[in-house]
């Protein structure tokens, strides 16, 4: 057995995981990986190229040709697209659908989980995601199945949205983004969302991150 360990974080959109697990990963000095960002990042590269989403060819041929980097800066990942830092530009609502559509195409997803294993390679890691636990470290030492109603998840990235100056969104377009992206995350024949049987559920509906962070917390010292 490895002498590292990987925490595998899953969830849908909105259920808390990255502020969790980068919160996780300070408390305990591990690298923490956000994995939709680099999704993100393919779904913005199909965005600027004008090509379809879900084009499953057009896609395949764009990912011949892409650059993902992956930095740290004071415990912040900073993503770089074919050199360019695009850490800010793929938070929109336009780039978290592109990058739901994009992950159901297997050549994406082989690429994203070869980097995330070659990220996490010799180091003490907590990774966020959907097929953590499943797909890129079935073997992880602790594996967290984050859950909360798609209302809770809406009100956070409306929240979210608002502080980054974003205006004109409102509740029930956050919502109705949510709803898709999960119902196309888990239904997607690539490594679908999905609960492992090993993974400790919980759901932060009603507790705040402070809390959901003590109680995995609490599993890991057990
Ligand atoms: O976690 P996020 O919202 O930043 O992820 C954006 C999209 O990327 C999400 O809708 C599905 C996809 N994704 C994935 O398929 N597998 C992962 N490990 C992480 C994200």
């Amino acid at each position: 057995m490895s002498e590292y360990y990987q925490i595998a974080v899953d969830g849908p959109s909105g259920s808390g995981k990255s502020t969790l697990a980068k919160g996780v990963a300070k408390k305990l000095g591990i690298l923490y990986l956000d994995t939709g960002a680099m999704y993100r990042a393919c779904g913005l590269k199909a965005l600027k190229s004008g090509i379809g989403t879900k084009d499953k060819d057009a896609v395949e041929k764009m990912m011949q040709d892409i650059r993902i980097d992956i930095t740290h800066e004071d415990g912040s990942q900073h993503v770089w697209l074919d050199g360019e830092d695009v850490s800010s530009d793929i938070r929109t609502p336009e780039v978290s659908m592109a990058a739901s559509d994009v992950s159901a195409i297997p050549c994406v997803r082989e690429a994203m989980v070869d980097l995330q294993r070659k990220i996490s390679e010799g180091k003490n890691v907590i990774l966020d995601g959907r097929d953590i636990g499943s797909k890129v470290f079935p073997n992880a030492k602790y594996k967290f199945f984050l859950v909360a109603s798609a209302e809770e998840r809406a009100r956070r990235r409306l929240l979210e949205l608002q502080e980054k100056g974003n205006t004109e969104v409102t509740y029930e377009e956050v919502l109705s983004d949510i709803e898709k992206r999960d119902l196309q995350d888990s239904t997607r024949a690539a490594s679908p969302l999905v609960k492992v049987d090993d993974a400790i559920e919980i759901d932060t509906t009603k507790i705040d991150i402070e809390e959901t962070q003590d109680l995995l917390l609490s599993y890991i010292k057990e």
